[in-house]
C-alpha cells in the first residue's frame, strides 16, 4: 500500500478522492498496489463529509510523515503551494499538481529538485484539464521537431464563446453558469483575460522546445471585447471565434501569443464547443495530431490528476525523465508577426476611403442587423503595422484575428 496526501479540499481535490473511491480497483490495478489517501489538508472543516476523519489544517503532518510517498497538489494559485510543494520534493516525496500557475511560474525547478531528488513531479491536469497532452509532448511525439502548436486550452472561455455563439446569450450569465459548475478561476479574470491559457500555452511550449518559455513574455488577450455582432459578422464567414494559445514555428523563430481568432470551418478546432478544449500539434514528420476531451471540471481534471498519482507510484525510485530546462526559450518579436484582421471602424464620410488608404487593399463585409460601421478583413500584415495603422483612426470597434 502507498499513502498519498492531498493539498486542498476543492473542486478538484474532492474529484480525486472520488475518482481513488469510485476507481479503486482499477486505479490500484494499473498502480500495482493500493493507493490510501491518508491526509487530506484545508483550512475548512467539512462536517458530515468522511472526508473530516482524515482531515488536518497543518501542513507539518503530511511533510513530517514518512510514510507519504506523494503529494497531490489541488490548491491553486503560487503561494503557499510552491512552499508546500518545494519542501515535499525536497523531503523526497513525489509531487502530482493540476496547478498551471504554479507550474508555469516554477516548473523548471521543481523539476530539477524531482531530479535531483530520484522522485516525481507531475503536471498533466495543468493544461487541456481531463486531456493527455503533456505526457504525450513528453513522451511520445519525441521524434519531431514541432512546428505548432495551437489549442483551445480554456474551457470557461470556450463555454461562454458557444453560448454567445449558438444561443446570442449575455456574457455576465454564460459566466455565472461556469462557475457553478466549476469550471471558472476563483477569480475569472484568469479565464477571461486569457492569462489561464497563457500559462498553460507556456508550459506546453516549454515541454515541447525543453526550454523555459515565461508566461509574462506571452502577448495575451482575452475575450472581455468579443460581442454578438462580432458573431454575426463570422457567421456570414463561414467562421467562429475561439480563444487560442498559439506556439508558431516560422523560419526557425517561435512566437507565442493567447489571443481570439476567427476560425473557418475547415479548422480542427472549429467544432470545439463548450468546456471542451482541443489541441493540434503539427510535427516536422507526423504532420497533425489532435488532442480533445473536457479542459475542466472536477471529475476530467481529477482523471489527469489521478493517471499522474499512478504514474508515480508506478516509478516509485525513478525519475520519469521531463527536459524543461530553467534556460529561457529563446522566442521570435511578436511585433513582427504576421496575421490577418477583422476590423469594425464607425461608418462616416471618406472613412472607407480612408480605411483603403491606410490598410491597402481590404475585403469589405457587411451585414444587415449592423448598420452604422464598416468591416473588413485585411491583408496580413505585422503586429506593428496594424497597431500604427489602428491609431489613425478615432475609434475601432472591434479587431480580430483571423486564421483563414
Ligand atoms: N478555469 C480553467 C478553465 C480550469 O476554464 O479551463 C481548468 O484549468
Amino acid at each position: 500500500m502507498v499513502n498519498i496526501a492531498v493539498l486542498g479540499y476543492g473542486t478538484v481535490g474532492s474529484g480525486v478522492a472520488e475518482v481513488i473511491n469510485t476507481n479503486h480497483d482499477i486505479v490500484n490495478k494499473r498502480a500495482g498496489q493500493e493507493i490510501n489517501i491518508k491526509y487530506v489538508l484545508d483550512l475548512r472543516d467539512f462536517p458530515g463529509d468522511p472526508v473530516t476523519e482524515i482531515l488536518t489544517h497543518d501542513f507539518n503532518d503530511i511533510l513530517n510523515d514518512e510514510d507519504v510517498k506523494v503529494v497531490v497538489e489541488v490548491m491553486g494559485g503560487v503561494e503557499p503551494a510552491y512552499t508546500f510543494v518545494k519542501k515535499c520534493l525536497l523531503a523526497g516525496k513525489s509531487v502530482v499538481t493540476s496547478n498551471k500557475e504554479l507550474v508555469a511560474a516554477h516548473g523548471p525547478e521543481l523539476l530539477e529538485i524531482a531530479k535531483d531528488n530520484n522522485i516525481n513531479f507531475l503536471f498533466e491536469a495543468s493544461a487541456g484539464g481531463g486531456i493527455p497532452i503533456v505526457r504525450p509532448l513528453n513522451s511520445s511525439i519525441t521524434a519531431d521537431d514541432i512546428t505548432g502548436i495551437s489549442g483551445i486550452l480554456n474551457g470557461t472561455t470556450n463555454y461562454i464563446l458557444t453560448k454567445m455563439s449558438n444561443e446570442g446569450a449575455d456574457y455576465d450569465t454564460v459566466l455565472k453558469q461556469a462557475q457553478e459548475l466549476g469550471y471558472a478561476e476563483r477569480n475569472p479574470e484568469a479565464d477571461v483575460e486569457g492569462g489561464d491559457a497563457c500559462r498553460k500555452i507556456a508550459i506546453l511550449t516549454s515541454i515541447a522546445y525543453g526550454k523555459h518559455l515565461d508566461y509574462s513574455r506571452v502577448h495575451t488577450e482575452g475575450i472581455t471585447s468579443i460581442t454578438s455582432e462580432d458573431f454575426l459578422y463570422a457567421k456570414k464567414l463561414g467562421a467562429t471565434i475561439k480563444l487560442l494559445g498559439t506556439t508558431e514555428k516560422i523560419d526557425g523563430r517561435l512566437y507565442s501569443f493567447v489571443a481570439p481568432m476567427m476560425l473557418p470551418k475547415s479548422s480542427p478546432l472549429y467544432g470545439i464547443d463548450d468546456v471542451f478544449n482541443g489541441i493540434l500539434v503539427h510535427g516536422n514528420v507526423v504532420d497533425d495530431v489532435m488532442f480533445y476531451g473536457r479542459g475542466a471540471g472536477k471529475l476530467p481534471t481529477a482523471s489527469a490528476v489521478v493517471s499522474d498519482v499512478v504514474d508515480a507510484v508506478k516509478h516509485m525510485g525513478t525519475n520519469i525523465m521531463t527536459i524543461w530546462d530553467k534556460e529561457p526559450l529563446e522566442m521570435g518579436d511578436f511585433n513582427e508577426l504576421t496575421n490577418r484582421f477583422f476590423v469594425r471602424i464607425p461608418n462616416g464620410d471618406g472613412i472607407k476611403e480612408k480605411i483603403e488608404a491606410v490598410f491597402g487593399s481590404v475585403e469589405f463585409i457587411s451585414i444587415p442587423e449592423v448598420t452604422g460601421e464598416l468591416a473588413f478583413i485585411t491583408d496580413k500584415i505585422t503586429e506593428a503595422a496594424f497597431s500604427t495603422n489602428k491609431l489613425k483612426f478615432e475609434y475601432v470597434n472591434n479587431a480580430i484575428r483571423v486564421a483563414f
